[in-house]
């Protein structure tokens, strides 16, 4: 079954609660990244890994944070490196539907066929990246985006300056 061609957004709507009520919770910041990884990869069939990469802006650098999937080498990237790094370099989303056609790709898996990058923005600041593998080609489509990006929203408050730590 071709995951672009259900409508998602019904079920959707329940996680997007789920995680408004996660990022609500009292704990520290990276033990709620992890369970909002978790929920993402547990739940979603076309998510085989989710992760967060947080941005060092003085090194330009992401390192990677909480996540949940088979680990992976890729502990710091570069701006400018892979999916990851350029999404970075350009601030803004990037989904890439095959990941065989990107020239510098930084590989977690040979499982993996395609991915989605989100930057979470505090105001003008991009505090992290949210980092979706799946092992289906052209796994994500339109729903994926509004989903990811309303996940992005909320987590904001995670990296604000007065949020937890
Ligand atoms: N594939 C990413 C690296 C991170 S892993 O997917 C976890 C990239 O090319 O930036």
């Amino acid at each position: 079954m071709e995951p672009k061609a259900d409508d998602h957004r019904p079920r959707w709507e329940g996680l997007l609660e789920q995680i408004r009520r996660t990022v609500g919770r009292d704990g520290f910041r990276d033990e709620i990244l992890l369970s909002i990884c978790r929920l993402l990869r547990n739940e979603i069939d076309h998510y085989d890994w989710a992760g967060f990469y947080l941005v060092d802006a003085d090194r330009k650098m992401l390192r990677l944070g909480p996540y949940d999937g088979a680990p992976t080498r890729h502990l710091e990237i570069p701006f400018g490196q892979g999916v990851c790094g350029l999404a970075a370099e350009k601030r803004r989303a990037l989904m890439v539907p095959d990941v065989s056609r990107v020239a510098n790709y930084l590989s977690c898996s040979p499982r993996v066929q395609s991915e989605f990058v989100v930057p979470v923005f505090v105001g003008e600041r991009m505090a992290a990246e949210l980092d979706i593998d799946s092992h289906t080609l052209d796994a994500f489509g339109a729903q994926d985006k509004e989903f990811l990006e309303s996940v992005a929203e909320i987590v904001v408050g995670l990296f604000s300056e007065d949020g937890p730590r």
